[in-house]
Protein backbone atom coordinates (compact mmCIF):
# COMPACT_ATOMS: atom_id res chain seq x y z
CA UNK A 1 0.00 0.00 0.00
CA UNK A 2 2.03 3.61 -0.58
CA UNK A 3 2.23 6.24 2.03
CA UNK A 4 -1.02 8.42 2.51
CA UNK A 5 -0.01 11.85 0.47
CA UNK A 6 -0.99 13.54 3.51
CA UNK A 7 -1.17 12.17 7.14
CA UNK A 8 -2.41 14.08 10.38
CA UNK A 9 -2.19 11.92 13.57
CA UNK A 10 -2.82 13.48 16.95
CA UNK A 11 -3.12 16.73 16.46
CA UNK A 12 -3.63 19.46 18.53
CA UNK A 13 -3.70 23.20 17.92
CA UNK A 14 -3.70 26.18 20.70
CA UNK A 15 -3.78 29.81 20.44
CA UNK A 16 -2.20 31.92 23.56
CA UNK A 17 -0.70 32.24 26.29
CA UNK A 18 -2.55 33.66 29.39
CA UNK A 19 -5.99 32.07 28.04
CA UNK A 20 -5.41 29.32 26.17
CA UNK A 21 -7.79 28.56 22.89
CA UNK A 22 -7.55 25.20 21.72
CA UNK A 23 -8.76 25.14 18.16
CA UNK A 24 -8.18 21.46 17.21
CA UNK A 25 -8.89 18.56 19.70
CA UNK A 26 -6.61 15.72 18.68
CA UNK A 27 -7.48 15.62 14.55
CA UNK A 28 -6.30 12.24 12.89
CA UNK A 29 -6.43 12.17 9.00
CA UNK A 30 -5.52 10.46 5.88
CA UNK A 31 -5.29 11.05 2.35
CA UNK A 32 -4.51 8.49 0.08
CA UNK A 33 -2.72 9.37 -3.61
CA UNK A 34 -5.73 9.98 -6.23
CA UNK A 35 -8.35 10.35 -2.93
CA UNK A 36 -10.54 13.86 -3.56
CA UNK A 37 -11.10 15.32 0.20
CA UNK A 38 -12.92 18.19 1.49
CA UNK A 39 -12.79 20.02 4.50
CA UNK A 40 -16.11 21.51 5.53
CA UNK A 41 -17.58 23.41 8.89
CA UNK A 42 -19.35 26.47 9.87
CA UNK A 43 -17.37 29.51 10.48
CA UNK A 44 -14.65 29.36 13.06
CA UNK A 45 -14.41 25.36 13.28
CA UNK A 46 -10.89 25.44 12.40
CA UNK A 47 -10.55 24.84 8.65
CA UNK A 48 -8.13 27.64 8.14
CA UNK A 49 -6.40 26.56 11.44
CA UNK A 50 -6.28 22.59 10.07
CA UNK A 51 -5.30 23.67 6.69
CA UNK A 52 -2.25 26.04 7.82
CA UNK A 53 -0.96 22.86 9.74
CA UNK A 54 -1.28 20.79 6.69
CA UNK A 55 0.22 23.12 4.31
CA UNK A 56 3.21 23.43 6.49
CA UNK A 57 2.52 27.44 7.49
CA UNK A 58 2.21 26.82 11.10
CA UNK A 59 3.07 23.93 13.63
CA UNK A 60 1.03 22.27 15.98
CA UNK A 61 1.16 22.17 19.36
CA UNK A 62 1.23 18.56 19.31
CA UNK A 63 0.74 15.82 17.12
CA UNK A 64 2.07 14.48 13.31
CA UNK A 65 1.63 16.24 10.72
CA UNK A 66 3.22 14.18 7.54
CA UNK A 67 3.43 14.67 4.11
CA UNK A 68 4.04 12.24 1.31
CA UNK A 69 5.36 9.87 4.70
CA UNK A 70 8.04 12.54 5.49
CA UNK A 71 7.27 13.75 9.59
CA UNK A 72 7.66 17.20 9.57
CA UNK A 73 7.83 18.04 13.18
CA UNK A 74 11.68 17.92 13.64
CA UNK A 75 12.14 19.13 9.99
CA UNK A 76 14.13 22.93 10.00
CA UNK A 77 11.74 26.17 8.49
CA UNK A 78 14.03 25.54 5.18
CA UNK A 79 13.32 21.77 5.14
CA UNK A 80 9.46 22.85 5.33
CA UNK A 81 10.33 25.91 2.65
CA UNK A 82 11.50 23.15 0.43
CA UNK A 83 8.73 20.29 1.21
CA UNK A 84 6.02 22.43 0.30
CA UNK A 85 7.28 24.12 -2.81
CA UNK A 86 7.87 20.44 -4.06
CA UNK A 87 4.57 18.99 -2.89
CA UNK A 88 1.85 21.18 -2.33
CA UNK A 89 -0.37 23.86 -3.66
CA UNK A 90 -2.59 26.31 -2.20
CA UNK A 91 -5.89 28.83 -3.62
CA UNK A 92 -6.21 30.74 -0.71
CA UNK A 93 -9.40 32.23 0.57
CA UNK A 94 -8.68 35.71 0.50
CA UNK A 95 -6.81 36.64 -2.57
CA UNK A 96 -6.93 40.62 -3.19
N1 LIG B 1 -3.75 33.25 15.37
C1 LIG B 1 -4.81 33.03 16.14
N2 LIG B 1 -4.83 33.44 17.43
C2 LIG B 1 -5.90 33.19 18.22
N3 LIG B 1 -7.01 32.53 17.82
C3 LIG B 1 -7.04 32.12 16.55
C4 LIG B 1 -5.97 32.34 15.64
N4 LIG B 1 -6.29 31.79 14.44
C5 LIG B 1 -7.52 31.27 14.59
N5 LIG B 1 -7.97 31.47 15.86
C6 LIG B 1 -9.28 31.03 16.39
O1 LIG B 1 -9.42 29.66 16.06
C7 LIG B 1 -10.78 29.36 15.73
C8 LIG B 1 -10.82 28.72 14.36
O2 LIG B 1 -10.50 29.72 13.36
P1 LIG B 1 -10.32 29.36 11.84
O3 LIG B 1 -9.92 30.64 11.17
O4 LIG B 1 -9.40 28.19 11.69
O5 LIG B 1 -11.80 28.92 11.44
P2 LIG B 1 -12.42 28.62 9.99
O6 LIG B 1 -13.14 27.29 10.12
O7 LIG B 1 -11.36 28.71 8.95
O8 LIG B 1 -13.49 29.80 9.82
P3 LIG B 1 -14.03 30.51 8.44
O9 LIG B 1 -15.04 29.56 7.86
O10 LIG B 1 -14.68 31.76 8.95
O11 LIG B 1 -12.85 30.76 7.53
C9 LIG B 1 -11.55 30.67 15.85
O12 LIG B 1 -12.15 30.71 17.13
C10 LIG B 1 -10.45 31.73 15.72
O13 LIG B 1 -10.79 32.90 16.43
MG1 LIG C 1 -11.11 29.96 7.22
Amino acid sequence: MPDPVLELRGVIKEFGDAVVTRVLHGIDLRVMPGEFAALIGPSGSGKSTLLNLVGLLDRPTSGEVRVQGERTDALADDERTALRARCLGFVFQFTT
